[in-house]
């Protein structure tokens, strides 16, 4: 039997009503603070990666999806979005529109990852870009949006971690500090890290190696090394968190896994997943888009593994996304067959969700199923019913009966259902 590649996941109902419901308030929160949506290619050349990423990075050493194509250019599949986002900007020319822009994103990422829990070959990303504004009050602004996302999904105990990652003139001075710092304990480093520390020892900081992380943490803070401007920069946008009771921590070990970075850097963490599994991650990346020989703009924005979001999503989303809400209408006999199709057509067009009994099953099978299937609501539909152009609800919840006018049944069924899954509010 032919078997799916490993490190993908075939995403099945109902799951997948929690993938639907995840990103519709992505798409309502990000579009409330000015966002709007930006689809870029699967593939890009892989150049691109290369210069944005960077080489050194794990990302691009070990874990790209490379091949020529039939021309024999070298492609990649996405590792991540903020550079195709960076390229399309520059390519698209929309450097002529009104700054900032907000662009969010949701879709597939690749990487070839060593397989472990939490981490996929094929992962989805829910991402936000703001480009356009250098103010510590776009990272503020991203961040709240950030925030909001993670409240409305009924998360109460995530853990934001920032730093400061200083200005690119600050990073030679830094890379030296931690170089000299680490360079007596080289042979207790793993062999990623006794490379990383000739190539690029920053990286160290980011090793998820246990062994690597504890002489890591004798390596200097970045923000000690930092020049005065990421400084303040920094320390703004700390005041703005704090002026709007957004909890975060000051990680000094912070340093990400990608190149393009710049100032502020934060990570989202759950205390389900610890620390290790990051749910969420971005930065402020103002040279990125000039390095790809656009514009000197500025950028920030962060990307958030919907895979590892949707395993630790609140009991309470959870519960409310995938209770089933449909009304289950079932015909008895033979003349409401046709009529029960056509009253589903009506109610669905008032918004009502509803299921057909499709298969012949007996009312008693089919209020057997109702009950097993979470159904809150069976309508029937006999000759009695229709002649007094009537049906028969019951209310599996309340467990009570009656008849009703068919034109009645919409306004019914909002009234007990005042605000339907997943297009719901910030009230879960
Ligand atoms: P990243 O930290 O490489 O950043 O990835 C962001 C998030 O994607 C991670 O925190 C994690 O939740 C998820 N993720 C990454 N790799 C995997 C995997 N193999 N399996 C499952 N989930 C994964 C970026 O990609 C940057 N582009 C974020 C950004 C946007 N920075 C600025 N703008």
């Amino acid at each position: 039997m032919i078997q799916r590649p490993r490190g993908t996941r075939d995403l099945l109902p109902p799951d997948t009503r929690l993938w639907q419901a995840v990103e519709g308030v992505a798409r309502e929160v990000f579009g409330s603070f000015g966002g709007e949506e930006i689809r870029t290619p699967v593939f890009e050349p892989t150049e691109l990666f290369v210069r944005t990423v960077g080489e050194s990075t794990d990302i691009v050493n070990k874990e790209m999806y490379t091949f020529p194509d039939r021309k024999g250019r070298s492609l990649s599949l996405r590792p991540e979005m903020t550079a195709g986002v960076a390229r399309a900007w520059i390519e698209n020319h929309l450097g002529d529109r009104s700054q900032p822009l907000r662009l969010y994103y949701i879709g597939p990422m690749f990487r070839y990852e060593r397989m472990q829990h939490g981490r996929y070959r094929q992962f989805s990303q829910i991402g936000l870009e703001i480009i356009g504004a250098d103010t510590p009050l776009a990272d503020a602004e991203l961040l709240a949006a950030m925030h909001e996302f993670f409240v409305r999904l009924g998360f109460l105990d995530l853990e934001i971690h920032l730093n400061n990652l200083g200005d690119p003139e600050d990073r030679g001075r830094y890379q030296e500090a931690i170089r000299a710092a680490l360079a007596p304990r080289r042979a207790e480093l793993c062999a990623d890290c006794q490379r990383r520390l000739e190539e690029n020892p920053l990286r160290i900081l980011d090793c998820k190696v246990p062994a690597c992380q504890v002489i890591a943490a004798d390596a200097p803070g970045m923000d000690e090394l930092a020049g005065d401007a990421s400084r303040q920069h920094v320390a703004k946008v700390e005041t703005h968190l704090q002026r709007m009771a957004i909890p975060y921590v000051r990680n000094h070990r912070l340093v990400r896994g990608l190149d393009y970075y710049l100032r502020t850097v934060f990570e989202v963490v759950s205390p389900q997943l610890g620390t290790n599994t990051v749910l969420c991650g971005g930065g402020r990346y103002d040279r990125l888009i000039a390095d790809l020989g656009g514009p000197a703009v500025p950028g920030v924005g962060f990307a958030i593994g919907e895979d590892r979001l949707v395993e630790v999503l609140p009991a309470r989303f959870k519960d409310a996304v995938l209770a089933r809400p449909a009304v289950y209408v079932v015909p008895l006999g033979e003349a409401a067959q046709t009529q029960v199709l056509e009253l589903a057509r009506n109610w669905a067009r008032e918004g009502v969700p509803v299921e057909v009994e499709i298969t012949g099953r007996s009312l008693k099978a089919a209020l057997k199923r109702a009950d097993r299937e979470g159904f809150r609501v069976v309508a029937m539909l006999g000759d009695d019913e229709i002649s007094a152009r009537t049906v028969t609800v019951r209310d599996l919840v309340a467990g009570d009966q009656s008849a009703m006018p068919l034109a009645d049944l919409p306004v019914w069924w909002r009234a007990l259902t005042p605000v339907s899954p997943p297009a719901r509010r910030g009230n879960v």
